[in-house]
């Protein structure tokens, strides 16, 4: 099967190409409750998961499953609305099946959305928080596996997965916008569990700031492609709480709900600027 993986994507890409002829270089990935970025989007070709050939098909409660091609700020852009998640049961491979996808259609830079739970115990829910790097807990590297050097080399460098410049032009729109941000390490986890209290300790002891079940194995996958990758968390709960508390897939999706037009304004500034 991986060594038809060239081939699955030809075909995906393909597929695509016969339907749409623009250029994205910009490819964006829509996490829990961050779906009305779109509504801010020229849309010029949109495509359920299930219509395309080899992709994945998605199942979770809150996730679109489309990729969306379309204009914004003058740019073409490609939109994952709703994502893949190792708990739901796919291969990390289909998990990064799309970033995969992206790369091959001509994207350069990935930028990614996600819902975290807090670990740093200076902040809040709703807060937004930048990932600098990331620590990849019990999440299976979705690299493993016979290498493909058409999409990269065997043993990427990962010293800076999240590109610098972008942090920095998001910190000055996160400023000109009045935002607060946080930046920090988020910490990803394979869930569908909600972490123990021993594990929050224990995700802060080794650096984490946020920990959350996406994002890291596309961004190894960003990374072995060589595409640029910036992510952003919203903090949706907080589990380093000392008084009891317990933690629900509805908050989680109330508080990234209500920090979605900051995001999305700010991921907006961030496509016109890049
Ligand atoms: N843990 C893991 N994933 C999450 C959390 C959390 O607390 N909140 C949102 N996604």
């Amino acid at each position: 099967m991986i060594n038809n993986l060239l081939e699955n994507l030809n075909e995906t890409v393909d597929y695509i190409r016969k339907h749409y002829s623009g250029q994205p270089l910009i490819g964006v990935v829509l996490g829990s409750g961050l779906g009305n970025f779109v509504n801010d989007l020229q849309v010029e070709y949109a495509i359920e998961y299930s219509m395309l050939p080899n992709f994945p098909v998605s199942t979770v409660e809150g996730h679109g499953g489309k990729l969306i091609f379309g204009k914004m700020a003058g740019k073409n852009i490609v939109v994952m609305s709703g994502r893949f998640h190792y708990y739901e049961g796919y291969t990390p491979q289909q998990v990064v099946y799309p970033i995969r996808v992206m790369k091959m259609l001509g994207v350069k830079t990935i930028l990614i959305s996600n819902a975290a739970g807090g670990v740093n115990k200076s902040f809040r829910v709703g807060d937004m928080m930048i990932i600098t790097d990331h620590i990849s807990l019990f999440t299976v590297n979705p690299l493993v596996g016979k290498n493909i050097e058409e999409i990269g080399t065997r043993f990427p460098d990962m010293s800076e997965p999240y590109n610098k410049e972008i942090i920095s032009k998001a910190k000055n729109i996160a400023n000109r916008l009045g935002y607060d941000v946080k930046e920090g390490v988020y910490c990803g986890v394979t869930g569908p569990t909600f972490e123990t209290r021993s594990e929050y300790k224990l995700i802060q002891s080794i650096g984490g700031d946020a920990v959350g079940m996406s994002t890291v194995q596309e961004v190894i996958a960003a990374v072995h492609a060589g595409l640029k990758v910036f992510a952003m968390s919203i903090i949706t709960d907080i589990g380093i709480r000392d008084e009891d508390n317990i933690i629900t897939h509805e908050e989680v999706l109330a508080a990234a709900n209500a920090t979605e037009p900051k995001m999305s304004a700010l991921f907006k500034e961030l496509v016109r600027m890049l």
